[in-house]
């Protein structure tokens, strides 16, 4: 397959600079357009900028500097790409805009050139309706900073030609960037593998459950992620995320998988919006986030034993060890004594639901999380019925080696189970629907979304089985269909294989 010899961006913004420094940085020619002439010398300073700074810092050679830097030329008129052989638009986000785009690059280049997009939420096919010769175009999805972010999303229109998908591949893996082909689906891959995270925690929220901070630590200390989702939500800006949330509902006609969060347009209204706007989760001060310090916890006497509703030895033996460092004392009787306080560990279930099953005292019972984080930070789990006492002993007792406790209301999966179980759910949906096989999902969201884990292999890490029980049992208290359990999931659960078991 014929490599491409020149290649013409078109859209000097943040992504078509990075995209420009990526390919000529391996080894093409490229011709930065844009419709507004300072924009391209802005990109090409700042191409120019990075790369000596780079060089300064012994990352490249004077001969690979100077190479690089001649590659990258100005087009400062559409007709000066009409000899490229590959044209990456990233103009702004419309399709109109995009359209007419593509319709006169058609009328300038060769029959042969080939047409891509780096649209993040457009349908491809729909870019391509406009062209006369649609299998010519396909989607290159890159994120920011392209450079930096090593994968990009080759997504096949419903007419593009297999040789086009090849040959973009190809291009990405010359330029060391991981590629993950993809259907023309709404959200393509990674888009669409990132509305698991965020949107459950705002489900959270909005249920009263924790507040954004407590989840974010929470998720941090107990399933590793570099980031929790309202710091996240903050650093993209909720207006960016809502608009994603929003478009991939719509295009999956209003599945309540992807329903955007009631919380977020009030906010939006508010200029709520995140870092750029000074306030959002968090505010800001000179682009930094403004601790709020935790409100503290007056000490309280321990006067009651614990009684835990567990079977594992090992854990009812680590949990004594804290307990005990705290002067608490774990009653090991099958059943609690009339004063003791009652620490259940559920899975998938939430505090009320395992009391009322169990038949144990309502104003001593609460529920300690064990599946998900207990080393770096514990969770307890109050529910409507509880002495507020008991819980403020029970706080002190499990916090007694100095790790710290979050108190949230009743939840069936805690808020890592659920957040993990919904993650790994909607990766399942997504190789279900051959949107990308197991190994190029799981590969493509850690590279993209920086998660400690891909979905599929998140699952196989916590265990397949554990992940059903608890979309079972969130399935079973909502009795909504967001959270029905993907039949990919299932059947892997039901034939005992892990869940990236791939299929034909
Ligand atoms: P940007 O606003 O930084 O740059 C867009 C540039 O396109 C501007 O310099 C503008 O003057 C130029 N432009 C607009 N219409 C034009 C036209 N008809 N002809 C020529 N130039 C035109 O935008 P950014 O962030 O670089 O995004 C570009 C595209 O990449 C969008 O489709 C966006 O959705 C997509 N994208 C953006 C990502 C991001 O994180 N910023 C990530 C992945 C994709």
């Amino acid at each position: 397959m014929s490599a491409f010899k020149q290649i013409g961006v078109i859209g000097s913004g943040a992504m078509g600079r990075g995209i420009a420094q990526l390919f000529a940085s391996a080894g093409v020619e490229v011709l930065l357009h844009d419709s507004r002439s300072e924009a391209i010398e802005q990109a090409l300073s700042q191409n120019r900028e990075l790369l000596e700074r780079a060089a300064a810092k012994g990352k490249l050679s004077a001969e690979t500097l100077a190479g690089t830097l001649a590659r990258m030329r100005a087009a400062p008129r559409l007709q000066d790409l009409a000899g490229c052989d590959l044209l990456i638009e990233a103009i702004v986000e419309n399709l109109e805009a995009k359209q007419s785009l593509f319709r006169e690059l058609e009328k300038l280049v060769g029959r042969e050139a080939v047409l891509a997009s780096n649209t993040s939420s457009l349908s491809v096919t729909q870019i391509a309706s406009a062209c006369e010769h649609p299998q010519r175009v396909a989607g290159f999805h890159f994120f920011n900073p392209v450079t930096l972010m090593k994968i990009v999303e080759v997504v096949r229109g419903e007419r593009t030609e297999a040789q086009v998908i090849e040959r973009l591949s190809a291009l990405a893996e010359q330029a060391g960037h991981f590629v993950a082909v993809t259907p023309d689906s709404p959200g393509f891959l990674v888009n669409h593998a990132g509305r698991a995270y965020g949107p459950e925690a705002l489900r959270i929220v909005a249920e009263g459950i924790a507040t954004p901070a407590q989840i974010d630590r929470i998720l941090k200390d107990s399933l590793g992620f570099r980031m929790g989702p309202f710091e996240l939500f903050d650093l993209v800006g909720l207006d960016i995320s809502h608009a994603v949330m929003e478009s991939i509902h719509q295009q999956f006609y209003q599945d309540p998988r992807y329903t955007p969060s009631a919380l977020v347009p009030s906010r939006l209204a508010a200029g709520l919006l995140g870092r750029k706007s000074g306030q959002g989760f968090y505010r800001y001060q000179d682009g930094r986030v403004v601790e709020e310090s935790p409100a503290e916890q007056p000490a309280v006497a321990i006067d009651r034993p614990f009684w835990l509703d567990c079977q594992d030895q090992a854990l009812r033996a680590k949990i004594a060890a804290v307990l005990e460092q705290a002067g608490a004392v774990l009653e090991q009787d099958a059943q609690p004594s009339a004063n003791a306080i009652c620490l259940l560990t559920p899975l998938g279930e939430d505090a009320s639901s395992v009391i009322a099953r169990r038949q144990l005292p309502v104003a001593r019972s609460l529920a300690l999380e064990t599946f998900a984080g207990f080393d770096r930070r514990r969770v307890l789990m109050r529910q409507p019925g509880l002495d507020a006492a008991v819980l403020a002993q029970a706080r002190q007792a499990l916090c007694g080696d100095g790790v710290p406790v979050e108190v949230i209301n009743d939840s069936p999966g805690f808020i890592a189970q659920r957040v993990l179980a919904s993650i790994v759910n909607l990766g399942c949906e997504i190789a279900q629907r051959r949107i990308a096989d197991p190994a190029t999902l799981d590969r493509a969201v850690q590279l993209a979304l920086g998660y400690p884990h891909g979905p599929l292999g998140f699952g196989d890490h916590y265990g397949a089985t554990k992940i059903e029980q608890i979309l079972h049992e969130l399935h079973d208290l909502y009795q909504e269909p967001r959270y029905r359990i993907s039949p990919w999931l299932r059947r892997r659960v039901q034939l005992g294989l892990p869940l990236t078991t791939p299929e034909e």
